[in-house]
């Protein structure tokens, strides 16, 4: 490896790749990872905890935001005025004492992903991605999508000058990201098929017709998902949790966050790793399943979840997840769409909010209390994914239609004082 450089190396042979060849399977038709030579960048550049704390980086002379403050460990060759960002990342890490009551848990904390500028946390990825794209002159760039990877994308393909295509599963993707697919501009694509259909058309497009492809199995998305987690290393002092929680779709999340906690192991920056819980939305648990047969084989299912952005059958990550899972000693666990339901209002009348996938890290950390497996005095870390404001609909049939029993339904009243009166005297 030539000093300072990154390549391609496939996770299951090790063949390696040049850096810049567009490629997302290696020929034995694994994934392959983004290799960085960290011993050489750390000497290089003098990273440490304290570099990445003090980075003041601009791009464009604005802050660089939580992505590109790690840019050594992201993209460490790329030229500052290439870089297609939004200023992603340095989303807030919440306490809620509310949240925290009805889990059971002490130390919760809640790192909200719905905050980047698209409104999830596919714009961490998206930024690296479109960029190398971008070096590599591509002109067009795809996706599928059960929603934000297709608003995500929209908007910096428009930001980069790219032809942007989505591909969304018919009826399944929630009012507000395809309005944003739309808004910003990309071509959207409604398909006849679920997710793993449109996958599967993304994977052919791009052997048979070059088209780029934005999702997960681009290794340089997950370069920058990998933030998410030493951004929330970075906020908690440099303090380990003991668990890191967060939904299971496509796995890219599972196995960026696995890469990036391995990485800093490797430079030094920390000397133990803490455990992952991931949750799937129960009728859309290949990767549960998977787990209870000790990771035997992935069985492909019909995937059906209120949940819809995690509402995948055939995880395109699998392989990746799972070596996630063997590095921070993980498991998973799977929870029911009234489990996301109830967790969902507790989070959103806590005035923090996300989207139903987002809150199913949140019914699951409960499960998890509740069979023992996660503790009162432990450090969690709950990662929410999508802002509240994705999945509008969701919201105003929970709270107007089904007499759950946190809906806040709406009163009407005549326009007079007196009524008003009433209405406050019964809020006293
Ligand atoms: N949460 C949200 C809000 C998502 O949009 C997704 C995936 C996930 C969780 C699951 O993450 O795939 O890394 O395991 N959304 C993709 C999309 C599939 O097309 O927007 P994962």
């Amino acid at each position: 490896m030539k000093k300072n450089s990154s390549l391609l190396k496939c996770i299951s042979c090790g063949k390696e790749y040049r850096f810049s060849e567009i490629r997302f399977t290696c020929t034995c038709g694994s994934l392959l990872d983004v290799v960085h030579n960290l011993e050489e960048l750390k000497k290089s550049f003098s990273l440490s905890r304290k570099f990445f704390e003090e980075r003041q980086f601009k791009i464009n002379g604005q802050p660089a935001g939580g992505v590109w403050r790690f840019k050594e460990l992201v993209l460490p060759e790329i030229a500052e005025e290439k870089i297609i960002s939004k200023q992603e990342g340095n989303t807030r890490l919440y306490r809620s004492k509310k949240i925290s009551q009805w889990l059971s848990v002490e130390n919760l904390f809640l790192k909200h992903e719905g905050e980047n500028p698209t409104g999830s946390f596919k714009d961490r990825g998206m930024t690296v991605a479109v960029t190398q794209a971008k070096t590599l002159n591509v002109k067009a760039v795809t996706c599928a999508s059960t929603g934000n990877t297709s608003a995500s994308l929209a908007a910096y393909a428009s930001e980069a000058e790219m032809a942007g295509l989505v591909l969304i599963p018919k009826g399944n993707v929630a009012v507000g990201k395809i309005s944003q697919a739309l808004a910003y501009g990309a071509k959207t694509l409604v398909v006849n098929g679920d997710f793993d259909v449109c996958m599967e058309l993304v994977r052919n497009a791009q052997e048979k017709l070059n088209a780029y492809p934005l999702n997960s199995i681009n290794p340089f998305r997950l370069e920058g998902q990998k933030t998410i987690i030493w951004e929330t290393l970075m906020q908690l002092g440099w303090k380990v949790p003991d668990w890191f929680v967060f939904p299971g779709g496509n796995l890219g999340n599972t196995s960026a966050f696995g890469k990036a906690l391995r990485e800093f192991q490797q430079l030094g920056f920390i000397d133990r790793m803490p455990r992952f819980a991931v949750i799937q939305a129960r009728g859309a648990s290949p990767f549960y399943e998977a787990f209870k047969n000790g990771f035997e084989n992935l069985i492909p299912q019909k995937a059906e979840t209120i949940a819809t952005a995690i509402r995948i059958g055939n995880p395109a990550n699998y392989s990746k997840a799972v070596r996630s899972l063997q590095w921070t000693n993980g498991i998973v666990e799977s929870v029911s769409d009234e489990e996301i339901l109830e967790a969902k209002a507790h989070v959103d009348s806590a005035g923090i909010g996300a989207e139903p996938s987002s809150c199913a890290t949140v019914a699951g950390i409960r499960k998890l209390v509740e069979n023992g497996t996660l503790k009162y005095n432990e450090t969690v870390v709950g990662i929410l994914t999508g802002n509240i404001l994705k999945d509008p609909q969701i919201i105003v049939d929970y709270h107007l239609k089904n007499h759950h029993a946190l809906a806040n339904p709406l009163v009407e009243i005549e326009a007079s004082l007196d009524a008003l009166r009433n209405i406050l005297e019964l809020q006293e």
